[in-house]
């Protein structure tokens, strides 16, 4: 099946790091551009670890979009000043997180609570389109805690005049669970003068041509947790490229971590929350319970050389 359309890997806090973006675009590849998971601000600067991240170096296989998370409007221009420091011409801003200590946080809420404060989102867009020579895309949800809050919000994307807007159909309030709000979604996809593309629950390639067929004015399309799942999703015929995917994990991760073996064990069983959740279950338990790194690469190499067997 051919695909055509332009193809974004989510970003997965925790998951879709600068390790994984590169052992993904190295060995699948088929990817426009992988958005990193979000940047903040705390005691006044950038995080550290989100900088490097997106640091150039640490990206040389695949073409990055950093994101940085919605917030106060002195905190997003030092974090796009920042960015354009390193080079980057374009940001994404998200509007989509819904994890309550985020999405409620102070007056005017960050990520997907900033949704029902247009004045909020009015206020930081205006001061992110003065910063020169950055463009924008933002990811949002339909609304917070309505679905239909994304309509005042809509017009205030002449302020920043972005690329896209990649949206998820649900409201914050549904986590990443529930039904899809594909009615309101097409009533957006309708209303807007700005590329839109969709993302949320397309785990498989016919998913995908669904969408495009139901939705034919999208510009693209955004794939998280299925593409973490099974990185292949997208050209299932290399599949027997999982066990190199893998091995490149676990290599970018032993010269990452500084914690020794410990942390990077609890690093690859975390993988496993997503990944391959289709792999055999007694030789997935084997990897959970693994206690030493030998445990590990046997167990997972077991698992996955099994898996592969057996589509
Ligand atoms: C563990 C986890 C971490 C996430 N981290 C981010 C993030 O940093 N920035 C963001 O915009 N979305 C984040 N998301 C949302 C995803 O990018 C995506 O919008 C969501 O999972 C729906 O798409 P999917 O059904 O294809 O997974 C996260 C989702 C999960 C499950």
């Amino acid at each position: 099946m051919i695909i055509d359309t332009e193809l974004f890997a989510a970003p997965l806090q925790g998951f879709t790091d600068c390790v994984w973006r590169e052992a993904h675009a190295m060995t699948f590849g088929d990817i426009d551009a992988y958005v990193a998971p979000f940047m903040r601000v705390e005691h006044g600067e950038p995080r550290r670890r989100d900088l490097a991240d997106i640091d150039p170096e640490h990206c040389r296989h695949h073409t990055v979009i950093p994101q940085i998370l919605a917030c106060r409007p002195l905190d997003a221009v030092l974090m796009a000043e920042r960015l354009k420091a390193l080079r980057y011409s374009r940001v994404d801003i998200n509007l989509g997180c819904p994890f309550k200590p985020i999405a409620l946080k102070g007056i005017n809420g960050q990520g997907c609570g900033m949704l029902r404060h247009p004045e909020a989102v009015r206020q930081l867009f205006t001061a992110l389109a003065a910063v020169d020579g950055m463009s924008y895309s933002v990811k949002m949800r339909l609304g917070w805690d309505d679905a239909s809050q994304w309509r005042d919000i809509l017009p205030l994307m002449e302020l920043l005049r972005p690329t896209h807007i990649t949206v998820h159909p649900r409201i914050g309030l549904q986590q990443y669970g529930g039904e899809l709000l594909t009615e309101q979604f097409g009533a957006l996809l309708a209303a807007s003068p700005y590329p839109i593309n969709y993302n949320g629950d397309l785990t498989e390639l016919q998913h995908i041509d669904d969408t495009l067929r139901r939705f034919p004015k999208l510009a693209g399309v955004m794939i998280g947790r299925g593409l973490v799942a099974h990185p292949h999703m997208l050209c299932p015929d290399r599949a027997d490229r999982l066990l190199d995917f893998h091995q490149m994990l676990f290599d970018g991760y032993r010269e990452r971590l500084t914690g020794g073996d410990h942390q990077l064990l609890r690093r690859m069983q975390a993988l496993w929350e997503y990944f391959l959740p289709d792999a055999g279950h007694r030789l997935r338990k084997a990897i959970k319970k693994a206690n030493s790194l030998a445990h590990y690469e046997q167990a997972s190499q077991d698992c996955i050389t099994d898996y592969i067997s057996k589509i």
